[in-house]
């Protein structure tokens, strides 16, 4: 679809509001969501069962988990791109080009889950992610801060443990998956940030006290460390917010730190640039 976009071959009115904001997460709920599969059983992430990485079933859960969060990721990035509208063609652009890689490692993720004798839907799967994507349909704003700088950067985060646990337990495969999912899943966030940075302009806001001001109002999870604040920064978040995520050894939550006016100093590049 990214390809198609980028050609000229599949086109969008970005004028035309094609989800009506008031609309969105009861009612969709109801409905059932297009394309999603009955299996998965859906269930509070505390019912999930353990994922001990010296069992092979350990192991295809842990796959079985990152496989429904891409799967989600997929339905995530093209909600992104019909649920708002009035957004320049670089936007759309940027969520077909992320939906095509989500669905690459769901992929990667499912043939490997095969191999080792499961198929997606036979774990059960909790809603998380999704759940915030309905929390925030109103807003793209929101969305962009706590999907993918939020959601998504915590992936970013978990990556280098999950991947040395898999290589240790001898999944050489996972862990290879697990790059190429790092890889892009950088790019991800930096699409996140693009936009969430775009429309902190647009709209005339100071960016690090409106993530902090977003994740109180949306309830977002509480950050917590350890940070992969090399790959954060790869995705563009500005210099003042990765300083406030490494100084967060001595203080509990970054929700709970009182935000100050942010203006980039002269010299820090703004991604959106
Ligand atoms: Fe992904
Ligand atoms: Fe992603």
């Amino acid at each position: 679809m990214a390809a198609a976009f980028a050609a000229g071959r599949l086109t969008l009115d970005s004028e035309r509001v094609l989800v009506p904001a008031p609309s969105c997460a009861a009612s969709e709920h109801e409905a059932g969501i297009p394309g999603r599969p009955s299996r998965p059983l859906l269930v509070p992430p505390d019912q999930l069962p353990a994922r001990a990485m010296n069992t092979a079933g350990g192991r295809a859960a842990q796959i079985h988990a990152m496989a429904h969060i891409e799967f989600n990721a997929i339905n995530l990035a093209l909600d992104a791109v019909v649920r708002f509208s009035q957004l320049p063609p670089a936007y759309y652009a940027d969520w077909l080009r992320v939906a095509d890689e989500e669905a690459l490692h769901f992929d990667l993720l499912a043939q490997h889950l095969s191999s080792l004798g499961f198929a997606y839907g036979d774990f059960p799967a909790h809603n998380g992610l999704w759940e915030m994507a309905e929390r925030t349909c109103d807003d793209v704003l929101a969305r962009m801060a706590l999907v993918p700088r939020t959601l998504e950067a915590r992936g970013l985060d978990a990556s280098p443990q999950v991947r040395a646990k898999l290589w240790q337990a001898g999944d050489h495969r996972a862990a290879e998956i697990l790059d190429v999912i790092l890889r892009d899943e950088i790019g991800h966030v930096a699409v996140g940030n693009r936009w969430f940075y775009f429309l902190c302009d647009a709209r005339q806001l100071d960016p690090l006290s409106t993530q902090i001001d977003l994740a109180q109002r949306y309830r977002a999870p509480r950050l917590h460390g350890p940070y992969n604040l090399q790959a954060r920064a790869l995705a563009g978040f500005h210099t003042a917010e990765l300083a406030l995520l490494a100084a967060e050894r001595s203080a509990p939550s970054v929700r709970k730190q009182r935000a100050r006016p942010h203006r980039p100093a002269a010299g820090e590049k703004n991604p959106t640039d």
